[in-house]
């Protein structure tokens, strides 16, 4: 590491390159390469036992995960979703055809705000898609009440949140489906890769059918399906980077306790207290610049970049603003302030496993001298 080395918001994980060849001379040797093979199955064996959930459907990502999720319960009408997230989440409405309905946030977790859900309920009204931004438990219980009393299906965007767990166990036990992105950026990477977390073998059957074309066996298509197949090498890096996990979590919830220390003094800087997870995976590092900090947000962001420390400004802008949203009625800034707000003072600074205690303090020092 040098001084000047420019410092990015993530780093994906690497295992030792060594490490990866035997997979790599096992899929030589056996030439399979997709459709479910030998560490496609080890993968999804493995990825239940380490999360604690009964079934899972590896992807090719979690956008395609997401579209088909959704294919899989039939939803279609109205989506009752948060405009504060990555866009994948209510693209994936779109692909389906479905209307997303935009609800704001909670000010303290800036997840969906269950106290605002039942208003944006309509006839069409068929499901909540919330997401456990930044890794952070939804408010499950709620929203599952709302759900229970208006008959409505609920997907998590579970993107952030591989491995957080509340007092019962893995999240990702709670709704209809969980879905899953292990993206190069995020906390456990196939390079690109995602998964639906279902409860029971029958769903899982369907899902399994729709990532593969709706076939059923050689000659039967029973639905029309997507190619959303994680390939064989893809799973494979899997398999390895899930022996490394626990290091590579361990050393984030560090960076996690050396940034809340080293920016607790700092004035008008917020830093995202957890939601109560009885096991976090410190995914980002998101803050609140205030106003009372001597900067904007957006200052503070150049700033940083221009001392080649690179943060990004997850969520902004919000969905609801982007073109083919605007103009829907729950995509209206005055129906999202809270969301707004937090979308113009958010700033995730950089946390990955790689990341070294004087790299936290050169951006720590940076912080808090604008506000000297
Ligand atoms: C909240 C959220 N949902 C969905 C996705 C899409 O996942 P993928 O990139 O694996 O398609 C991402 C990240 O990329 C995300 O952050």
């Amino acid at each position: 590491m040098n001084k000047s080395d420019p410092i990015y918001v993530t780093q994906p994980y690497l295992p030792p390159l060594e490490d990866f060849l035997p997979y790599l001379e096992k899929i030589w040797s056996n030439k399979i390469l997709t459709n479910g093979g030998p560490f496609h199955q080890q993968l999804e064996e493995a990825l239940c036992k380490y999360l604690g959930v009964n079934h899972i459907a590896l992807f090719t990502n979690g956008t395609i995960a997401l579209v088909t999720a959704l294919q899989s319960l039939r939803i279609t009408g109205e989506v009752i979703t948060t405009p504060y997230s990555f866009v994948a989440t209510s693209h994936s409405l779109l692909w389906n055809g479905i209307k997303p309905v935009f609800v704001d946030v909670d000010p303290n977790t800036l997840n969906l705000d269950p106290a605002r859900i039942e208003a944006a309920i309509t006839p069409h009204t068929t499901a909540i898609m919330p997401v456990h931004c930044y890794g952070h438990p939804c408010d499950i219980e709620a929203i599952q009440k709302i759900a229970d009393n208006y008959n409505l299906r609920v997907i998590y965007d579970a993107a952030h949140a591989f491995g957080v767990q509340d007092h019962g166990g893995s999240i990702l036990r709670h709704g209809d489906l969980s879905v899953l992105s292990f993206h190069a950026t995020k906390v456990f990477n196939t390079f690109e890769g995602g998964a639906i977390v279902c409860p029971d073998a029958k769903t899982k059957t369907r899902i399994d059918q729709l990532k593969n074309f709706g076939h059923v066996g050689e000659v039967t298509v029973v639905a029309p399906g997507i190619n959303g197949k994680m390939s064989e090498i893809n799973a494979a890096f899997g398999l390895l980077q899930l022996e490394h996990i626990d290091k590579a979590l361990a050393r984030r919830k560090e960076i996690d306790a050396t940034y809340r220390e080293r920016l607790a003094g700092v004035k008008g800087i917020h830093c995202l207290a957890d939601a109560g997870e009885k096991l976090a995976n410190y995914s980002y590092f998101p803050v609140l610049v205030q106003p009372d900090y001597p900067i904007s947000r957006d200052d503070l962001y150049h700033t940083l970049k221009e001392n080649g420390i690179h943060p990004r400004r997850y969520f902004y802008p919000l969905i609801s603003d982007f073109p083919m949203y605007r103009g829907l009625p729950s995509a209206d800034p005055a129906n999202l302030p809270v969301a707004s707000a937090a979308a113009q003072k958010i700033l995730c600074l950089p946390i990955y496993p790689a990341l070294e205690t004087e790299q936290i303090d050169r951006i720590t020092q940076l912080i808090a001298a604008q506000s000297m």
